[in-house]
């Protein structure tokens, strides 16, 4: 059987055979299909990508339907279960899981560069007190790119990495400034001798000389959830990142302006949406009408749905798990009572299950946030902390892929056209 496909084109009769590799036909072959000799050819459209693959890639898979997360291979659930962040950011970047030598020095190198150059706090004083978080954060992240303007060489695989690292080793710190210039709280400094996770609650959540020691179950809990928002594939902020590194921008305003794409409560904002939603229920007696009226198209559910997950999101099932821990450490959130009624009530009503909207990772993840002690505006940052690996990973793969291009979609122009231009005064 051959792998191609025949189309018909019923305008003129004439029949093309185009080429099926991975079950995917290419868009460019479509062009030769004409009416006139001199016709621009046929396109696809496809707004919101439904059904349009950007790449190949070997990073992360995803079946939706059955509810599948692996990164290069490996299970979610493994992977949150056995490892620690920066192992799995580790296999991330470089494909494979490192022996103990490589990750001790994957460490060191990161270790090396989670301070920010001191004028960065000048920067953050600059922001408003009452400025959102993911505001100041993404402002600071382009900002790097002007302490680093040898970032510019993006063709340098040595020069990638080496900005990958500091990338991955500073948005934490970034990350608590932003947190502490919304509370008026002197900066802490990084500190080397912890963990990534340890380290980001230390200079989140340290106070004056008192000793800091974050619970060991926290710090856990916020290791899976770092993994589980590692990488997702090529959903809205990671093709933000392709596109704008499509044009050889440096990384720092690539990943500034995929954090920008996060932001939206439609993907790593829903997590503050679904905060404020619970809040807004205010009581498990109301969740019935709040969920009547999302049937009547008055709002969403936040946090449920998802464009490819038809089924169980693997990462909210283990969120879920990890909830019960960190309750059992700061007390069980009051809002988990509403949460767990919307999933019940939502799991078996016909309009959700018909569209197949089940709950996604931020439906409980801010729960935990929460009774860590963030704020809801850190809900979106504490997303994009762990997905700057994810992002720089389909960066660093995009611009080895000899198939790249700079991302220039096309369009259907539906305006006027030729008009003679009447002078101001007689329009
Ligand atoms: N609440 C109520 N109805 C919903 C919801 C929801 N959360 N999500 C989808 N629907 C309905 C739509 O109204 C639509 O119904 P219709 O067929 O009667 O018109 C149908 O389900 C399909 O929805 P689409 O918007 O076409 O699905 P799409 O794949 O474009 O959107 C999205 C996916 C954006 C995640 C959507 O489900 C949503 O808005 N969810 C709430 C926000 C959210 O939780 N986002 C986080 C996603 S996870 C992440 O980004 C990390």
């Amino acid at each position: 059987m051959p792998d191609t496909l025949t189309i018909t084109d019923n305008r003129t009769g004439k029949s093309y055979e185009v080429d099926i590799t991975h079950d995917t036909i290419r868009a460019m072959d479509l062009r030769k299909i004409k009416v006139h000799d001199d016709d621009f050819g046929m396109m696809v459209y496809d707004p919101g990508y439904l059904n349009t693959t950007l790449c190949k890639s070997t990073v992360t898979y995803i079946d939706g339907d059955k509810g599948i997360l692996e990164y290069r291979g490996y299970p979610i659930e493994q992977l949150a279960e056995k490892c620690d962040f920066q192992e799995v950011a580790y296999l991330l970047m470089y494909g494979e899981l490192p022996n103990q030598s490589q990750l001790d020095e994957w460490v060191h190198s990161l270790k090396m560069h989670t301070m920010v150059h001191e004028n960065i706090k000048e920067q953050m004083a600059a922001f408003r007190y009452d400025a959102h978080a993911m505001g100041m954060f993404t402002s600071t992240v382009a900002s790097l790119s002007t302490f680093y303007p040898e970032a510019k060489q993006v063709h340098c695989a040595e020069n990638r990495m080496l900005q990958c690292q500091r990338l991955i080793a500073k948005v934490p710190t970034l990350a608590a400034y932003a947190y502490r210039h919304s509370q008026g709280q002197p900066y802490n400094y990084p500190k080397n001798d912890l963990s990534y996770t340890e380290n980001f609650l230390h200079m989140m959540f340290k106070m004056s000389d008192n000793p800091y020691h974050p619970d060991p179950a926290l710090v856990r809990a916020l290791d899976v959830l770092f993994i589980l928002h590692a990488d997702h594939e090529q959903n809205c902020s990671t093709s933000v990142m392709r596109a704008i590194g499509s044009s050889d921008a440096d990384p720092y305003s690539a990943l500034s302006g995929a954090a920008g794409a996060l932001y939206g409560p439609l993907h790593g904002g829903a997590n503050e949406a679904v905060l404020n939603m619970l809040n807004e229920i205010g009581d498990v007696k109301n969740v019935r009408d709040y969920v009547a009226k999302c049937k009547d198209g008055e709002h969403r559910l936040m946090g449920f749905g998802h464009r490819v997950y038809k089924n169980y999101d693997p990462r909210a099932r283990i969120v879920k798990q990890c909830a019960d821990e960190v309750f059992q450490v700061t007390g069980r959130n009051p809002l988990l009572d509403i949460a767990l009624e919307l999933e019940k009530i939502a799991l078996e009503d016909e309009y959700f299950v018909k569209r197949k909207l089940y709950p996604n990772v931020d439906f409980y993840s801010g729960l935990i946030y929460q009774a860590i002690g963030l704020p809801v505006t850190m809900f979106p940052v504490m997303f994009a902390i762990p997905r700057a690996v994810g992002w720089l990973a389909q960066w660093q793969e995009m611009m080895e892929d000899e198939e790249r291009r700079i991302q220039r979609p096309r369009q259907i122009y539906l305006g006027q056209r030729e008009r003679t231009l009447v002078p101001i005064e007689k329009r």
